[in-house]
């Protein structure tokens, strides 16, 4: 039986005309500047979110951070919403690359509200290091794929525009945002002073990330990049994924939502799980009454995987490699397990 992996969007293989791009790529050394294919994927990027320029970076973590590292001086501050990608699973990284103070703005749902933002704004001081950095991810991962819309970010730029902070966008799926918003994408990131995105989840590609902002930003995050030993050669074989990720790949991303959608509607059908965050693009988040370790592990031995995110909550992930089958199958693995994993809890409790 086929395995249903809902981990991740991350888990997906190159699609055939992935493969065929990375035979096919007219290729060259991007760290001695003449990878045209390269090239040729950032300039698309830059023009894709409304920005001058574009480098093409190993992870979404080091776009992140190398965004980071260029707009703060060490010691500033970044204000990020409780439970961003950037505090949570970047290992640290603002402490030891840009070497700043980070600070969480709380929400319920994983779109930050503007009082909550200003009230956290320090103005520098003898006594305050400044905040140089607002970091909004845009869709929230730990908070079910949640959705920034377009009149809360335009509020975000006004903000730091009024208080001299930069605007960084973790657009890791910032197509998911668009797509859930039916917007061009550019009309979320052309507001932004630098967006980093993913080419390795909803959008297929096996590896990479594109860092978006000004020409002299971009400049500065080349240099970034090869000192944190990111500089890559022949990489035209990952970009020419990344250029038909771009080209072929956004499109078809409410494919995936509607798939979370199934699913989220059915968990909330199936006793002893419920939907921690609403579902409007591709990640589902569920808190379960037995140890979520529990519903991972009996999952797997019906061939669907998903990931514990916390003590209690698991987190499924729609991609382009599930199908409605493979939606059915985690639905009746859930429902059957309910019944045992719940009559395992009437004997304990
Ligand atoms: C919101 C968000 N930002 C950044 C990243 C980092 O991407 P990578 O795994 O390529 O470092 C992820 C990865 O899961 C993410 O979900």
């Amino acid at each position: 039986m086929p395995l249903v992996d809902l981990r991740s969007d991350t888990v997906t293989r190159p699609t055939p005309e992935m493969y065929a791009a990375m035979q096919s790529a007219p290729l060259g050394d991007d760290v001695l500047g003449d990878e045209p294919t390269v090239a040729e994927l950032e300039e698309l990027a830059a023009d894709m979110v409304g920005h001058e320029a574009a480098v093409f970076v190993p992870s979404g973590s080091m776009g992140n951070q190398i965004a980071l590292a260029v707009h703060c001086r060490r010691g500033d501050s970044i204000l990020s919403e409780e439970e961003a990608h950037i505090l949570f699973y970047e290992a640290g990284a603002p402490a030891v690359i840009a070497q700043a103070v980070t600070r969480q703005v709380p929400s319920e749902c994983g779109v930050m509200e503007v009082a909550e933002i200003e009230k956290r704004v320090m103005t520098r001081s003898l006594h305050t290091p400044g905040t140089a950095v607002l970091a909004v991810e845009n869709t929230h991962n730990r908070k079910g794929g949640a959705v920034t819309p377009v009149s809360r970010m335009k509020e975000f730029r006004e903000l730091c525009d009024r208080k001299g902070m930069r605007f960084h966008l973790d657009g890791a799926r910032i197509f998911n945002a668009a797509v859930a918003l039916n917007v061009n994408v550019r009309e979320l990131t052309a507001l932004t002073d630098s967006v980093n995105f993913c080419l390795s989840k909803g959008l297929g590609s096996p590896v990479g990330s594109v860092l978006c902002g000004p020409k002299g930003f971009i400049e500065e995050a080349r240099f970034w990049r090869k000192r944190l030993g990111g500089g890559m050669r022949q990489s035209g074989i990952l970009a020419a994924c990344g250029l038909v990720s771009l080209r072929t790949m956004v499109s078809r991303l409410g494919e995936d939502h509607v798939r979370a959608q199934k699913l989220a509607s059915a968990i909330d059908e199936i006793p002893g799980a419920k939907m921690a965050y609403a579902c409007p693009t591709n990640i589902v988040i569920f808190d379960t009454e037995r140890p979520a370790s529990e519903w991972v592990a009996a999952l797997r031995e019906k061939h669907v995987l998903c990931s514990a995110f916390g003590v209690n909550r698991v987190r499924m992930v729609t991609h382009h490699q599930i199908d409605d089958a493979g939606i059915e199958t985690a639905i009746s693995a859930m429902r059957s397990l309910s019944k045992t994993l719940n009559a395992v809890s009437c004997e304990f409790d």
